[in-house]
């Protein structure tokens, strides 16, 4: 059962999509709509927009749309009814009773449930017998009492049943147990733990739900760490470790790390706003993360060759998330942890001054390819100063262009004016690039190769684009819908997916449903940004008794051009029709 349309009429009321995306998003206004840089996707310029008139949203960059539950959705990674509920507790509405299918909210629940009992019991297994070399352990890390304890750390002990039969006596089924990652099942239906002897780091999110956990060996062992897989409710390149931590400083500068133990150190330190990615690679997604609670984050990485090739990595996507970078590089020992350990009470004030010293990420790259080039020779500064223009060209400040202009000039007594030319003659091929890629970008929209969710645009452009005028026309009035059905028969519809959208709308005009406040549970996201991008067009602002006239027509026009394509199995009247209009259209 769907939830009442009541319902979500009245949860949408009170949650103003405005004001609920404020709280993630910058917005400014423009004329009736509030725009922004995108949170979904990393942009310069924004093409995020808010329709307040009909309270959804669409990004033109990356095309992801649809009302304030589906924002909710994407933003804090919650599938449909969760987000309903998030924004009913948002808004102090009590949800609807036994009106919808509740299991999986219901199951992850459960495994938050389990996660929270799982990490409580590795916590006190430090403080008994079969624990005592967890505990053992940390402390010869250096950790003290009070971060142990802040960071909820634990240890799961070589019993392949620990854990599992806690759960079990607290009442999890072995289905919960095994969903929430917690445990392996064997042929035969039994389980057993996954984390055994390990010192457990859990993974606690913005809500303060515990979604995961990482386990390191306490010897050279491999695997090193063994992290939760993805499950309902985790998912490891949407997290970062201690952003729950982080987020409170108010600082808006993030620490980067690679490690839980860097974090953790840091933490100890006094710097509680260092973060790590989850046993994987920075993504977009996390940068998109970040700043949310950030304009600059300082990378942190080991100085070895891994750590250098995902330094690299993490600035692209930190710069497309439209953050600031500083790169911090560790003077002494391979990475922060290490170094902290070294400099014992002096660490604060030590990190503190390796933070000051650190420069941006183009002084980074900069500094970077200096190493590989003889600046001795003149091949090797023509070959280093090509390397760096190559690298000022991707900045689109001219500022921030001439400012390391002078720089190199000066460092390589080169005349500022021909590194400038060189710099130019970068700068017009990017930009020729740009407008070639922009260029097939827009061709592909036009020829419909890209729209991934109404599939055979590219084969019927023309009747797919009536066909969405109309729907966009019935979405705006929805009191005209006798006059649709009075001229166009449902089956003259082309194109399935519109077909189905036909018939949904008009569905719900007739039950007197509000048009759209359901669209978010009955579609996908993706069908649901789709309905989004055609109800907020300017085709369908422009959208009246004239356009849909036309469009009827063009949708008439070609199932008639269809139907007489083959002659011997065109019924006479479809043919009678078509010779009409051909005679019409040469009157
Ligand atoms: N990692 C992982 N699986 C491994 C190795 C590493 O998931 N087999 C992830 C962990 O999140 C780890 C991070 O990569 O925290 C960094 O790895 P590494 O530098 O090797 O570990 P540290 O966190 O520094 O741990 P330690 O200081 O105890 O060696
Ligand atoms: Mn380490």
């Amino acid at each position: 059962m769907p939830l009442p349309d009541g319902f979500l009429q009245e949860l949408k009321l009170r949650n103003d999509i405005t004001e609920v995306a404020s709280s993630y998003v910058n917005l400014k206004r423009r004329g009736r709509n509030m725009v922004g840089l995108c949170p979904f996707h990393g942009e310069k310029t924004p093409s995020f927009n808010i329709y307040t008139e009909n309270g959804s949203f669409y990004c033109f960059g990356c095309g992801v749309g649809g009302d304030v539950i589906t924002f909710i959705m994407k933003i804090e990674n919650l599938d449909y009814i969760d987000a309903v509920k998030f924004l009913a507790q948002r808004a102090g509405l009590n949800m609807p009773e036994d009106s919808f299918d509740d299991s999986m909210s219901a199951l992850r629940k459960r495994i938050y449930e389990a996660n929270r009992e799982a990490a409580r019991f590795f916590y006190s297994q430090l403080y008994t017998p079969k624990g005592a070399k967890g505990l053992s352990y940390f402390r010869s890390r250096a950790l003290a009492e009070r971060t142990i304890r802040h960071f909820g750390l634990g240890y799961a002990d070589p019993e392949r049943y620990s854990l599992v039969n806690h759960l079990k006596s607290l009442g999890f089924k072995n289905n919960e147990i095994v969903q929430a990652n917690l445990a392996y099942q064997n042929k035969n239906g039994n389980i057993s733990d996954r984390f055994y002897d390990r010192v457990m780091f859990p993974i606690i999110d913005l809500r303060g739900n515990v979604i995961a956990f990482g386990g390191r060996i306490l010897t050279d062992a491999k695997p090193k760490y063994l992290n939760t897989s993805d499950t309902p409710v985790f998912k490891k390149s949407a997290n970062l470790f201690s952003l729950n931590n982080a987020k409170n400083t108010g600082s808006r500068t993030l620490i980067l790390c690679e490690g839980y133990m860097d974090v953790i150190a840091l933490n100890q330190a006094g710097f509680q706003n260092a973060v790590a990615t989850l046993g994987t690679a920075l993504t977009q997604e996390q940068a998109l993360l970040m700043k949310r609670y950030a304009d600059e984050v300082i990378i942190c990485y080991d100085s070895d060759e891994a750590g250098q090739k995902a330094t690299a990595r993490a600035i692209g996507f930190l710069r497309n998330a439209g953050l600031l970078i500083r790169v911090i590089n560790i003077p002494e020992g391979k990475d922060p942890d290490e170094f902290l350990r070294n400099k014992g009470e002096q660490g604060y004030n030590a990190f503190k001054n390796v933070i000051e010293s650190s420069g941006n990420d183009i002084e980074y790259r900069i500094a970077k390819i200096k190493g590989s080039y003889n600046l001795e020779s003149a091949e090797g500064r023509v070959s280093y100063l090509n390397e760096v223009v190559k690298i000022l060209a991707t900045l689109d400040n001219s500022i921030e262009q001439d400012v390391y202009i002078s720089k190199i000039s000066k460092e390589l007594g080169v005349s500022p004016d021909a590194i400038k030319q060189q710099l130019n003659k970068a700068n017009r091929k990017n930009y020729r690039d740009k407008r070639r890629s922009n260029f097939r970008d827009m061709q592909s929209k036009l020829n419909g190769r890209n729209d991934k969710i109404n599939t055979e645009r590219y084969k019927k452009p023309r009747v797919t684009t009536a066909e969405e005028g109309v729907i966009a026309f019935m979405i705006k009035n929805p009191d005209k819908l006798s006059l649709i059905q009075n001229s166009l028969d449902e089956e003259r519809f082309q194109t399935d997916f519109n077909k189905k959208l036909y018939s949904y709308f008009s569905e719900r005009i007739k039950n007197g449903d509000d048009i759209l406040s359901s669209v978010s549970g009955d579609f996908t996201p993706d069908e649901t940004a789709k309905i989004y991008q055609i109800v907020n067009s300017d085709f369908a602002k422009m959208a009246n008794e004239n356009t849909l006239k036309e469009n009827i027509n063009v949708i008439n026009d070609e199932y008639l051009k269809l139907k007489t394509a083959d002659a011997s199995s065109a019924s006479y009247d479809d043919i009678a029709e078509r010779l009409k209009k051909l005679r019409e259209n040469h009157q």
